[in-house]
Order: C-alpha cells, then structure tokens, then sequence
C-alpha cells in the first residue's frame, strides 16, 4: 500500500518532476498538495517535453490525478493544460480537483505584481503568479473555493464581495487599475463550465486508494528552502512544500505516509532573491547554468547556481524525514576536475556548524566550508547501473550518503526519463516502503 511523498530537499527545481514521472509508471495515484503555477516540472520523453504547472506529473503515464485541497488553481493555467493534454491524445476524465482548493484571482497576479514592485530592492522575486496573496486570502477566510464554481450564484456572490475590498486596495494603495465586477464574474463562469467536471471530493478518494491497497505518490511543488515555516523566510513561497503537509494539503491522516523520498541536484540552485551560501562566483556559475540548462521552467529567469550544500540537505532531511534521496543531475558535474561541497557553515563568531542556522540573522552571515573532491571527467550517458558509475562519482554520491546518512536509491544522469540510475529497479522502489 505504499503511500510515497517525493519533496524537493533544496530550492526546487530539483527535478521532480522527473522522478514522479518515473515512479508513476507503478504507481495507481498520483497527487499534488500544495503550491499552485509557480511550479514548473519537466518531463523528457524522448523529442516530447512536457512542462507542468498545475497538473500531477503523474497525468504523463496516464495515471489519475488529484489536485488536493492544499492547492491554489489558477484556472486559465489549468484549463491551458488540460486542452494541451487534450490536444497531445491523453484523458484528462481521471482529473480530481479538491473543492476545497482555492481559486487564484486576476487581483491575486495584480497584487503580487504591484506589491514585488513596491518592495523595490527588498523584493522577494516571486513568481508573480499570485500565489501569495491567493494563500493570504486563504488565511484570511476571503479566499473563493473551487466548490464555488459549483454554483453561478455563489460565484458571482463571493467575487462581488471580494472585489469590494481588492479593488480598494488596488486604486488606493498600489495605485492600479481596479477590476470590473462584470468582466470578472463572466470570465470565471466560463472557466466553471468547463472546470465543473473535474471537482471530487479528493480526501475520500485518496482515503479509499490508499484503504484498497494502491500506490500513491504525493508530489511536492517548490522545496524544503522554500516553504513558509522551515525555508529561509522571507524568500519563501506561501505554501508548505514539506512532506508533513502531505496529509494535510489531500486530506490524509499522518500516519497513511509510509515513506518521503527527497529529490537533491547534485549541485544547487535557487531562482528569485534570498541568501544563498554556496553561490559559485562567476564565470564558474556560467558553466554550470549552461551545462544545466538552468533557467526558469515559469518565468525563463536566469537560476542562481552553487556547490552542493550538505548543510542544507542535513536541514531537509531533518524537516521531511526523508528516507532515501534521489539525485539529479550528477552528470552536468562531469565537467569539473574538483567538486568543491559545502560539509559546514562558517558563523560570525568563527565557530562551524553543520547544522542550519535556526536564526535569519546567523544564516545571511553563514559561509560555506568546502571539502573538495575529484571530479570524473568523463561523461555519465553510457552508465546503465550505478556500479558503472565511474570511481569518482561514486566516490562523490557515497559521500551525500554518507553524510546525511541516507541511501542515494535513484540518480539522475540526463534529463530523459531514460537517464535514471536506479539501486534496485524502479518497480522495487516504488513498491517498497
Ligand atoms: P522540478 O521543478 O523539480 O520538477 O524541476 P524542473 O523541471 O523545474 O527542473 C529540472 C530540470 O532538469 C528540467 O529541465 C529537467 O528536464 C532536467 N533534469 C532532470 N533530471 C536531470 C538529470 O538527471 N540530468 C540532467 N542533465 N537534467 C535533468
Ligand atoms: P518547482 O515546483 C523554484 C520561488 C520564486 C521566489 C519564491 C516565491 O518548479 O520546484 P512565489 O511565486 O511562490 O510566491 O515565489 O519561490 N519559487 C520557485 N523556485 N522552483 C519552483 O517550483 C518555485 N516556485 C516558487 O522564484 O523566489
Ligand atoms: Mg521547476
């Protein structure tokens, strides 16, 4: 009955998209719990490249898939991906969307816009997708549900409600250009007819999944670093991509997860602004974004690239209980002679720790402590086991292992679903929990 939580262990991006595709194939279930078209998971599938914002990466291998309640939806983004799956020859009939997810509003993207652009130099480099302030309306309790869709009246009720209080905050304080109550109600009716079909009560469905034995895997959006309780606030996003949220963004119990796999680049990296310790210094940081092709799969903004940091990973480990990692990306490091690898963090007061700093203050001030090791210099496309892997990279994914005493069980050596090194076989992996 395993119930899997694949989470990113660093700053998203890590490629896990990549990694549910391949577990999905043994999969029954395939869900998202959280975060909304910030998101942008890939998946190559030989000259196919699937870029996913909204749907489970699960929807690639056909499988049911459940957007749950701890969601945002913007509805334009997810109608564009359905028609697009549509359009490519998949179904989309075994689409669940929680009703209890929340509906990204047009004021929701004119707010985080406007309010980036207030902050100026402070600003967090969102998306601009208007993820926080959907998730801030949330809390809020002035949010609009996608069960409202359900019915015209209701929707129309709550945007005139809502846009009451938006459209002030929009003249008066962003000064922007207000939203029109008619142009709105109309627009979001249209996303409800063609939407309407997909909402279930997603809680009971994947309760009964799971009571009947099946596979289901639970897929993070953003990472570890990025989630509003344990990342490096305030260079966050508003959800929490931990494992933990798992049960509460589908409507599970705690105990129905039987296992998190964490997803770790080989190296890191980290889009938008925010300390970042292992930063590699230029032109270093060129070669690694153009061997990795790291720019942003939402925004095409450039990705920020450093070392792998172990300190973090530690961290993630920690706050998931991840079980075993995968590993991506290990081959855009076959370029380099020496693999430096953040093992401490330096603190102001001279000491090291291998712990994350608990305080902002302590981490912005934290330097890396490197330990270097050998690169392979060689290219990785031939290895068909890990055992084929060659000393050096061996040497370095025994290292991660080592370190965070956790067992590397999938790594990552192109961007292909065929480029996967697994330690037991992918069916194993996922059956076994
Ligand atoms: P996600 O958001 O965690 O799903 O990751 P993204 O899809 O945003 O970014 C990961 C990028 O790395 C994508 O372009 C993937 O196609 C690519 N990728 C994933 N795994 C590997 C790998 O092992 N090697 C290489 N070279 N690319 C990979
Ligand atoms: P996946 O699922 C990488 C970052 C943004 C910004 C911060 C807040 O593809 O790994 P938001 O729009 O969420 O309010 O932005 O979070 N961010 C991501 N970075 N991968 C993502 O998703 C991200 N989703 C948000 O760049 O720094
Ligand atoms: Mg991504």
């Amino acid at each position: 009955m395993p119930a899997t939580v694949i989470v990113g262990a660093q700053w998203g991006d890590e490629g896990k998209g990549k990694i549910v595709d391949l577990l999905a194939q043994h999969s029954d279930v395939v869900c998202r719990y959280q975060g909304g078209p910030n998101a942008g998971h890939t998946i190559v599938v030989g000259e196919e490249t699937y870029k996913i914002r909204a749907l489970p990466s699960g929807i690639v291998r056909g499988k049911p898939c459940v957007i749950g309640n701890g969601c945002v939806v913007d509805p334009e983004v997810l109608i564009g991906e359905l028609d697009e799956f549509e359009r490519r020859g998949y179904s989309t009939a075994e689409v669940y969307v929680s009703g209890n997810a929340h509906l990204i509003m047009p004021w929701h993207v004119a707010i985080d816009g406007a309010s980036e652009r207030r902050l100026g130099k402070l600003a967090i480099g969102t998306t601009r997708r208007g993820i926080g302030p959907c998730y801030a309306d949330k809390a809020m309790r002035l949010g609009i549900r996608v069960q409202d869709i359900l019915d015209p009246k209701i929707l129309r009720q709550k945007i005139e409600v809502a846009l009451a209080e938006k459209n002030l905050w929009l003249e008066r304080v962003y000064e922007s250009e207000p939203f029109d109550l008619e142009t709105v109600a109309a627009q979001y009716e249209s996303y409800a007819q063609r939407l309407r079909p997909y909402v279930a009560d997603t809680s009971l469905l994947v309760e009964d999944a799971l009571r009947n034995g099946k596979v289901v895997l639970f897929e993070g959006a953003q990472a570890t670093l990025l989630d509003l309780d344990h990342g490096t606030y305030p260079f966050v996003t508003s959800s929490n991509p931990v494992a933990a949220n798992a049960a509460t963004g589908v409507g599970i119990g705690p105990n129905r997860i039987d296992r998190v796999i964490g997803v770790a680049k080989a190296y890191v990296t980290r889009v938008g602004e925010g300390p970042f310790p292992t930063e590699i210094p230029q032109p270093q940081q060129g070669i690694v974004r153009e061997l990795g092709h790291e720019y942003g799969t939402v925004t095409g903004r450039e990705r920020r690239c450093g070392w792998l940091d172990l300190v973090a990973l530690r961290y993630a480990v920690r706050v998931n209980g991840i079980d075993q990692l995968a590993l991506t990306k290990l081959d855009v490091l076959s370029a380099f002679a020496e693999l430096p690898v953040c093992t401490r963090y330096r603190l102001r007061d001279g000491s090291e720790t291998a712990d994350f700093p608990a305080h902002q203050s302590d981490f912005h001030a934290a330097r890396p402590v490197y330990e270097t090791l050998p690169g392979w210099e060689e290219p990785l496309s031939s290895c068909a086991t890990m055992d084929d892997l060659p000393a050096a990279a061996r040497r370095y994914v025994e290292f991660v292992e080592r370190a965070r005493d956790v067992e590397v069980i999938l790594i990552g050596t192109g961007a292909d679903r065929e480029h996967v090194l697994t330690r037991y076989g992918l069916e194993a992996i996922t059956r076994a929990a």
